[in-house]
């Protein structure tokens, strides 16, 4: 088993370029079937998930293979099949995306019903109602459900009941190639959403108001092959400004978008953080004199503070001056994290869906991840230690965290993978 090894209470240094973003990659990998001719996609990060994703695009019959070190190549080539077993389904909550290009295909489609996962049950009542709002007949089979679309999707107005970022980008693909004019009402604001209609347009296709209060998409007969620039990583961008901030330090991330980190900003303000930006770049330098001040923050969709970065902000008020609550609205389940902090000596108390954090010293541990941003949590917890640190269950931060103690060494972090057991903290 591999482990982090980190020796923490060093003031990291420097500048860092973030991956693209994961959470829009594996989108426009989805999205790339949709197009007749070949896709390109560049500044692709080479994480787990866009390995997983890829092998399930070459299972479902496209061939997507990587044309350059960040480049990602995909062209569905011949008849698809739609089998998208549970455990994918479970192991990469992503996968669901596929459903709706195949559906706009004409390609019925068997999809797993996901367990609940480390940080909630995740239903998908949403991407099915929406895709049965365009025409497909969803059928119920146990543990799976049957999707079967007519030959054509026929546009409709598709109101959600919440900003699911998955259904609204799932209707998205699927009504980009439907018959008609479909008008997705109350969809997710991510700017992941506004991405992926930036992708589809180059295609082609004809959408318009991502980012607003509804989306429009006329559809269209066939869309043509396109080339796209994943946008920079916000949540990758997130963790290096509260990396610098838990340890003093100062970090300058580019390229970074600033206005997809608004409330993260105002929070790291609040906290007595330098943050400063300009075109495609931000940085942040610890708050003066030391610890930061105790922030109390809630997650919400887009533009709210986003869930992703609830497990980070946890992290750095564990050694703010003050208490702060950490509200987490999006998600019924996201504080598993929170016991392997308290191995490193944090004050932490979860009741329901917050967390009470009250500014203590950590001290290095062992600890393991159990989630991705989880697992990050960890990592920061670990910089601001004095001592040595380990983490486990890497698997979690190679989902989607590219070459990430790489980036911290070049911060001056002392990090490294090791094979070896640690002797025990
Ligand atoms: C995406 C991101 C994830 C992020 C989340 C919220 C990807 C691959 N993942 O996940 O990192 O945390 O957005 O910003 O892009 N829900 C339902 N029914 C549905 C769909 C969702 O009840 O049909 C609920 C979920 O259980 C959850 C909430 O809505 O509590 C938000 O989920 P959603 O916005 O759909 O997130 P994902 O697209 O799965």
């Amino acid at each position: 088993m591999e482990w982090l090894e980190v020796e923490g209470g060093r003031p990291l240094a420097g500048s860092v370029r973030p991956s693209g973003a994961k959470n829009a990659a594996l989108k426009l990998m989805a999205a790339s079937l949709l197009a007749d001719g070949p896709c390109v996609l560049g500044r692709v990060p080479r994480i787990r998930d866009v390995e997983a994703m890829r092998g399930l695009l070459e299972a479902v019959g496209a061939r997507a293979a990587w044309s350059g070190p960040q480049e990602l190549a995909v062209h569905r080539s011949g008849e698809l099949l739609g089998e998208l077993p549970e455990q994918l389904v479970g192991a990469l909550r992503a996968s669901v995306q596929l459903a709706g290009p195949l559906v706009a295909l004409g390609c019925p489609v068997r999809l797993g019903r996901p367990g609940g996962c480390e940080i909630g049950d995740r239903p998908l009542d949403l991407h099915l109602q929406g895709l049965a709002a365009l025409g497909v007949r969803v059928e119920e089979r146990g543990s799976w459900w049957e999707l079967y679309p007519p030959r054509r999707l026929s546009g409709a107005e598709v109101v959600l009941e919440y900003p699911s970022v998955g259904a609204t980008e799932n209707v998205m693909m699927a009504a980009s190639r439907a018959r008609g004019t479909t008008i997705i009402y109350n969809p997710a604001r991510e700017p992941e959403v506004v991405e992926l209609q930036g992708f589809l347009r180059a295609m082609g296709a004809r959408v318009e108001g991502a980012g607003g209060p509804c989306i429009r998409i006329e559809g269209r007969d066939a869309l043509e092959g396109a080339r796209w620039e994943v946008m920079p990583d916000r949540i990758e961008t997130a963790t290096w400004l509260l990396a610098a901030a838990i340890t003093g330090g100062h970090v300058e991330v580019a390229p970074a978008v600033p206005q997809h980190l608004g409330a993260v900003v105002q929070a790291l303000q609040e906290a007595g953080v330098g943050v400063s930006w300009g075109d495609g770049w931000m940085r942040a330098e610890g708050a003066s004199g030391g610890r930061v001040r105790a922030v109390s923050i809630q997650t919400q969709p887009y533009p709210g503070f986003p869930t992703d970065v609830q497990p980070l902000w946890t992290a750095l008020m564990t050694v703010a001056r003050g208490v702060a609550v950490v509200r987490e609205e999006v998600y019924s389940r996201r504080f598993g994290y929170v016991s392997q902090l308290w191995a490193m000596g944090a004050d932490i108390r979860v009741e329901g869906r917050h967390a009470v954090v009250r500014g203590a010293r950590l001290h290095p541990a062992r600890v393991q991840a159990t989630d991705l941003r989880g697992g990050a949590a960890l990592v920061l917890a670990a910089l601001a230690a004095q001592g040595l640190s380990h983490i486990g269950g890497l698997s979690h931060l190679d989902r989607g965290y590219e070459e990430l103690a790489a980036k911290l060494a070049g911060l001056g972090g002392r990090v490294r993978r090791v094979r070896s057991e640690p002797v025990p903290a």
